[in-house]
């Protein structure tokens, strides 16, 4: 990649090194794996017979834009014997999460495509819910080598493809043009300027992020500890999240929390909270993913349009560091059909659809020439930026494993005590490293 060392010049100095990368291999054209179906899909329609319309599900979170339907339309213009229905899953991913594992488990077909979230593929290839993606994606030619790293290997586990990424994310500052000169460069910084910009230009607050007990606190909590250098595994593996760096960074997150310069019920906020109240006008920061950028130039439900800009997340002592997020594609092992589903896949996650995703979602690309594209460029300052691509992949990902949800709920529920004042820090991450030493020994 180009897109090299400029980091600097938009500040997208994220300082924590990436993980994701030492947890994956590269994509294999491998066979199927004992017990997994294989690929085969020459058996669903006869070429010689005129192809009957199929019609598969879709399923994905809750869409604040209208970039679904307009993808699934232009996939359905140019397959005109495929219907795609939308189904909308929760907005909280966590609840989307237990919905999928409901479904699966009981070997339902009832969706073929569905999207998932960065932390989900190890956990749901191991589970068998995923049709491995390796032989079709060498039978269409496929070049994995022109996406995001990262972003192909979070879908690679145990030598096969299981996913293709869709979008990425990454935790970025948001900010008031009208009503900051200059962003903060600290935690400290936006403190200060948060209580400062309080109730100036019709604002209620001074900072929005996502605190309530669920997946989102957890991206929020990665950021502010690894901001100060902490973190929650060491490259081995290994419970590292009691050290000095995690409990400072956990003591900053509680010092935002605890403040008044937030909503007053900010520990019920969820992504969706968050934008709302930015688009609404009632803050001058918030910490938020790419798309937010999109909603805010979206004139029928922004009262903020041209007066977004963004930023890094503020620095700890260690820097700045954003988390990583990002969904991709999956085919249910289950699906009764694989082909259409496939079709459907490569098309959302291909050039055309990532323009769309990209273009009327703001949804980061995983494939990199989309970057070119001049509509692509024009929809956000981010997508024009080269440094974008670089930040994304240097940004800290959540632990990669099948046990992924039970280390969640674990850091969920001690910060969230801890956030509530009902424990400090200290005993916040002694609990974190007890309860996940007990969950690595089973
Ligand atoms: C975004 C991220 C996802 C993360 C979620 C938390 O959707 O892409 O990775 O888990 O936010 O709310």
């Amino acid at each position: 990649m180009k897109v090299m060392k400029r980091l600097a010049s938009m500040g997208l100095t994220l300082t924590v090194a990436l993980s994701l990368a030492a947890c994956s291999s590269t994509p294999q054209q491998s066979a199927p794996a004992q017990g997994q179906p294989t690929t085969d899909t020459s058996n669903t329609e006869p070429a010689s017979q005129p192809a009957e319309k199929v019609k598969i599900v879709y399923a994905r979170g809750k869409d604040s834009t209208d970039s679904t339907k307009r993808l699934v339309e232009a996939f359905q213009n140019a397959h005109p014997n495929i219907e795609v229905e939308i189904r909308e899953m929760p907005a909280d991913t966590g609840q989307s999460h237990d919905q999928y594992v409901t479904m699966f488990s009981a070997q339902s077909s009832e969706i073929d495509v569905f999207d998932l979230d960065v932390i989900w593929p190890a956990e749901f290839a191991q589970a068998g819910y995923l049709l491995p993606l390796d032989r079709l994606i060498e039978q269409d030619g496929i070049d994995t080598g022109k996406y995001i790293k990262g972003a192909m290997d979070a879908g690679n586990f145990g030598g096969q493809q299981w996913t293709m990424p869709k979008f990425i994310d990454a935790g970025l500052l948001f900010y008031r043009k009208d009503l900051v000169q200059e962003p903060p460069k600290t935690w400290d910084e936006l403190i200060a300027q948060a209580k400062a910009t309080k109730g100036q230009g019709g604002t209620k607050f001074g900072y929005l992020m996502q605190a309530k007990q669920y997946e989102g606190l957890v991206c929020n909590f990665v950021e502010f500890i690894a901001s100060y250098g902490g973190k929650i595994l060491d490259e081995q593996g290994n419970v590292a999240i009691n050290n000095p760096a995690t409990i400072k960074g956990l003591q900053k997150m509680i010092e935002v929390v605890q403040s008044d310069f937030v909503p007053s019920n900010i520990t019920t906020f969820m992504e969706t909270e968050s934008h709302t109240a930015f688009l609404e006008g009632q803050s001058a920061f918030i910490r938020n993913w790419p798309y937010q950028f999109a909603l805010a130039q979206d004139q029928a439900q922004s009262k903020i349009v041209d007066k977004v800009a963004i930023a890094p997340l503020p620095a700890g002592d260690a820097g700045s560091a954003a988390a990583l997020g990002g969904w991709m594609g999956g085919i249910n092992k289950f699906s009764k059909h694989p082909k259409e589903a496939w079709e459907f896949l490569k098309f959302m996650t291909g050039a055309e659809g990532q323009k769309i995703s990209a273009v009327h979602g703001g949804l980061a690309p995983t494939l990199l020439p989309v970057y070119e594209d001049a509509d692509v460029q024009k929809a956000s300052p981010l997508f024009a930026n080269k440094d974008f691509v670089d930040g994304v992949s240097a940004a800290v990902s959540r632990p990669t494993t099948p046990i992924y949800p039970k280390i969640s709920e674990v850091i969920q529920i001690e910060v969230s005590k801890a956030l509530a004042g009902q424990q400090s820090a200290e005993q916040a991450v002694q609990n974190m490293e007890t309860k996940m030493n007990e969950l690595m020994k089973k």
